[in-house]
């Protein structure tokens, strides 16, 4: 009898012996950071824990990309000067990007070219939400970390399931699809069903997990659909900028009806479309400590 969906998915999942897992600190972060009983003191003291993370967290919040004039010289400064929330993003940006450091093995998939989608999607995502501030009740940081870990299946399929991200690759490539159409083709589950799996393990929260595994099928969602939509958006307009892991295949398909329930003002993705790049060389940063420099 033909596997199900679901028991394909099963099966691909149990034979990883070694499970991704959110490292302490990020993990407490998120589980608390919207209670209003954590205070700046608690975040900071978390944060404090890992010398190595407080090092590059301060060397974030110098960074021009949060433009700050005066020079943050400790954690408690970072999170009284830049928030509770922006700390978080931080801390969670930081924590993925040394789960998965660039695998010299791995041929088909360029980490830097990954990464930058990823923060492009990031920040496309703040910036619309910023944009939408009265309509929307979720906040632009959790529109940012939504951005960032959208295509997190991916990196976890390359890495643990390497012949069948590279038959899906194939597959896009040859038939000029879209990867996420491929995966469906020819693996019977795709890097957002992957995605399913990690952020329940990982404990994220709805706000961020719904818009990570519906953000190709946005209206399969009820539940936070306006970050859904949001995110689905995001990657498409990075697409569209050529912001991309992989110009080889297509790019997704727009949910234009989806889209169309945000409210956004077309001007305000012409000024997004026209400062992306700008806004991307400020992370720098970013990308020097994903890449170990
Ligand atoms: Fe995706
Ligand atoms: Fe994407």
């Amino acid at each position: 009898m033909a596997q199900t969906h679901n028991e394909i998915l099963q099966e691909k999942v149990s034979t990883i012996s070694n499970l991704p897992t959110l490292p302490q600190i990020a993990s407490r972060l998120l589980t608390t950071i919207n209670d209003p009983a954590t205070s700046a003191n608690d975040v900071a003291f978390l944060v404090s824990q890992d010398m190595s993370l407080s090092a590059k967290v301060l060397r974030l919040a110098n960074s021009a990309f949060y433009g700050i004039p005066r020079s943050i010289t400790s954690i408690t400064q970072a999170v009284v000067i830049l928030g509770m929330k922006v700390i978080n993003t931080i801390v969670l940006s930081l924590t993925v990007f040394d789960m998965f450091p660039q695998d010299k093995n791995a041929r088909l998939f360029n980490r830097e070219a990954f990464w930058r989608h990823c923060l492009g999607c990031a920040l496309i995502s703040r910036m619309l939400a910023d944009t939408m501030k009265s309509f929307v009740i979720f906040d632009s940081e959790e529109a940012f970390g939504a951005g960032l870990l959208h295509d997190i299946g991916k990196v976890v399929m390359e890495q643990y399931f390497h012949d069948d991200f590279h038959k899906a690759l194939i597959h896009a490539r040859e038939n000029n699809i879209s990867f996420y159409d491929a995966e469906a083709e020819t693996l019977g589950y795709t890097h957002a069903d992957i995605a399913r799996w990690l952020t329940e393990d990982w404990n994220l929260p709805q706000e961020l997990r719904l818009p990570i595994i519906h953000h190709h099928n946005p209206s399969e969602c009820r539940e936070y659909f306006d970050i859904v939509c949001l995110c689905h958006y995001a990657d498409w307009l990075c697409y569209q900028a050529e912001i991309v892991i992989d110009d080889s295949y297509a790019a997704p398909a727009l949910d234009e009806e989806s889209v169309n329930t945000l409210t956004i003002d077309p001007h305000q993705i012409e000024r997004i479309r026209e400062s992306i790049d700008a806004e991307l060389q400020k992370m720098s940063v970013f990308f020097d400590l994903a890449s170990g420099k």
